[in-house]
C-alpha cells in the first residue's frame, strides 16, 4: 500500500520548494506535484524533512557500575517521537573483551528496535587481538571507533595505544572518533577535590575544565594526522575545542566535530543548583559550560567548523545517579535527550534565526549521513532513499514535562522549556511511527545499517598522504666514507 505526503514544503540540507512525496513499501518512489497514493498524510503547513540521525547514544550501557536506563526499545520510541529516525549506538568492549562478542552483545540489545539504527565500535583497549579483529568488525558495517581520552583505569586508552589504532584504522578506512579530556588530568583534580571535601555533583564540573578537553583535543587531531586518519571529536563542548577543531579544519585536516544540544542550550549554573537530585541529573562529560562556550558552539555550526548535532542519550534514573551521594565521582555520568534534540535545536535554532531551516537539517541528519557514510540511503528526500521522514510542524509548541516522555526514566534535563516546532509524524521506512502526538508502536521494525569503509574522504585523505609521504632522496654520488 502507497502512502503520499501532500501540500507540505520539502527542506534538504540545500533546498526548499512544494511538492507531494510518494512512498511505497520502505523508500521514497517520487517526488513532484499531484501524487496519489492509498493512503495520504496531510503535511498542510509543515516542512517535509529527513528524519534525525543520532550519532552519539548509549543504549542499555553497562557504566559506571549500572545501567544506562534507556534500551533500544524506550530509547528509539523517543527517538520517534522527537523526529529522530536513526540512531548509532556504541559497542563498548569491556576491559579484555573482543570486538566480535561485544558485537553479539549489542546485536541481542538491538532487536527491538522501533527505527533503523547502525553501531560505532569503542576500542576500550588494545592488544594483538583488538589489532586482528578490527577487519572483520568493519566487514559487518561498522567502520567508526571510539577512544576513550577519559575515564581512567576503566575506558580510557593512552597514547601510544591511540596512535596504534588510528594507524590500523587508517589503513582499513576507517573513521577514529574520540571522547577528549585528559584523563589523567581529570583524575588528579578529582582527588585534590575530594580530599578538600568537595564531593557534591558541582564538582564533578570543577574537575573536568574546559582545558582538559583543549588539550585533549589537540592531541587528536595531531596522533590522528601523524596516523593519517580522520577523525570525529564527540561531545565537543567549549571553545578550547571548538578552536582546536576549526584551526585543524583551516589547515586542511579532516576533522569534524559534534557539540550536544544540551552543551548548546544548559549551562554550568545548573550545578550551582542547591537540590542534590537536581544537579546530579545534569552530570555528564564533558560538563555543561557557560554562555561564551555556548556562544562558540552556534557560531560554529553556522559557519560549518561544527558538523553535527547529537545527544550522547545516556540516561540514568534519579535513583542511580544516587550512587554518587557521597562522592561524586560516583554519579553515572550521562543525560537524556533524543526526544528532545529536534524540537529544541529549532526553537533555539532556527526559532532565533541563528540557523536556516536547511542548516537544521544538515546539522541533525545530512552530514551525520555523510560522514558515516549512509548517504543518500539515510539523511536525504530523495528518490530511492529510504523514507526515514518528519512531517514538522513549526506553529505546534508543548512545555517539556518528564510526566508524558517516552524515555524510562523519571526527569528531563529540559523539564519546563517551551518548544515551539514539533513532529506531526514520523515515518520510519515508510512506517508511520508517530502521528499527532503519540506513538504508534513496533518494537522490532528497525533494521541494523550496515555502512562502507573508504568513503570519500578516506580516499582523498590517503592519496594526499600518499603524495606527502617522507621519501629517501635519491643521490648519484654518495661520498666514500672517510677511514
Ligand atoms: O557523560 C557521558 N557523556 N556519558 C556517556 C559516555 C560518554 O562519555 O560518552
Ligand atoms: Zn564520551
Ligand atoms: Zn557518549
Ligand atoms: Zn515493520
Amino acid at each position: 500500500m502507497s502512502k503520499v505526503i501532500k501540500n507540505g514544503t520539502v527542506v534538504t540540507a540545500d533546498l526548499t520548494y512544494k511538492a507531494d512525496v510518494l512512498i511505497e513499501g520502505d523508500v521514497i518512489t517520487a517526488i513532484g506535484p499531484d501524487l496519489q497514493g492509498d493512503e495520504v498524510l496531510d503535511a498542510t503547513g509543515c516542512y517535509i524533512m529527513p528524519g534525525g540521525i543520532d550519532p552519539h547514544t548509549h543504549l542499555e550501557m553497562p557504566f559506571m557500575g549500572t545501567y544506562s536506563a534507556d534500551d533500544f526499545e524506550s530509547g528509539t520510541r523517543a527517538a520517534l517521537a522527537g523526529g529522530t529516525t536513526m540512531v548509532v549506538d556504541f559497542a563498548l568492549p569491556s576491559p579484555g573483551q573482543g570486538m566480535l562478542d561485544a558485537l553479539q552483545m549489542w546485536d541481542n540489545k538491538s532487536t527491538r528496535a522501533h527505527c533503523d539504527y547502525s553501531f560505532h565500535m569503542a576500542v576500550t583497549w588494545w592488544d594483538k587481538q583488538v589489532f586482528d579483529e578490527m577487519p572483520a568488525v568493519i566487514e559487518r558495517g561498522i567502520t567508526t571507533f571510539k577512544h576513550f581520552m577519559a575515564y581512567k583505569g576503566a575506558l580510557m586508552v593512552n597514547d601510544d595505544e591511540l596512535y596504534a589504532s588510528f594507524s590500523r584504522l587508517s589503513e582499513l578506512g576507517g573513521i577514529a572518533m574520540v571522547h577528549a579530556e585528559n584523563g589523567d588530568v581529570v583524575a588528579e583534580l578529582s582527588a585534590k577535590l575530594l580530599a578538600a571535601g568537595n564531593t557534591g555533583p558541582e564538582a564533578h564540573a570543577y574537575s573536568r575544565p574546559p582545558q582538559v578537553e583543549g588539550e585533549a583535543t589537540n592531541r587528536a587531531i595531531m596522533i590522528a594526522d601523524m596516523a593519517g586518519v580522520p577523525l570525529y571529536v564527540v561531545h565537543t563542548s567549549c571553545e578550547e575545542s571548538h578552536e582546536a577543531i576549526r584551526r585543524a579544519r583551516m589547515a586542511g585536516k579532516r576533522v569534524w566535530g559534534e557539540p550536544l544540544i544540551q552543551h548548546l542550550t544548559l549551562d554550568d549554573s545548573e550545578y550551582a543548583n542547591a537540590d542534590w537530585d537536581h544537579a546530579a541529573r545534569r552530570v555528564m562529560s564533558p560538563p555543561f559550560r557557560n554562555k561564551q562556550h555556548q556562544d562558540s558552539l552556534w557560531a560554529g555550526l553556522q559557519s560549518g567548523s561544527l558538523s553535527c548535532v547529537a545527544t550522547d542519550h545516556c540516561a540514568f534514573t534519579t535513583e542511580q545517579k544516587r550512587n554518587g551521594v557521597d562522592d561524586f565521582t560516583k554519579i553515572p555520568n550521562g543525560t537524556g535527550g533524543l526526544e528532545d534534540r529536534l524540537p529544541m535545536l529549532w526553537t533555539h535554532g532556527v526559532n532565533t534565526g541563528r540557523l536556516t531551516p536547511n542548516e537544521f537539517v544538515a546539522v541533525t541528519s545530512t552530514n551525520i549521513a555523510k560522514i558515516l557514510n549512509c548517504y543518500p540511503r539515510k539523511g536525504a528526500v530523495l528518490v530511492g532513499s529510504d523514507a526515514d521522514l518528519v512531517v514538522w510542524d513549526p506553529e505546534k509548541s508543548k512545555t517539556i514535562s518528564a510526566t508524558d516522555q517516552q524515555s524510562a526514566i523519571d526527569y528531563n534535563v529540559f523539564e519546563g522549556q517551551e518548544v515551539k516546532g514539533l513532529p506531526r509524524y514520523t515515518l520510519t521506512r515508510g512506517r508511520v511511527a508517530f502521528a499527532d502526538g503519540a506513538i504508534i508502536p513496533e518494537p522490532g521494525h528497525g533494521q541494523f545499517v550496515a555502512r562502507a569503509p573508504k568513503g570519500a574522504v578516506n580516499e582523498a585523505l590517503s592519496t594526499w598522504k600518499e603524495l606527502t609521504a617522507p621519501r629517501a632522496v635519491e643521490r648519484s654520488g654518495i661520498p666514500a666514507t672517510g677511514v
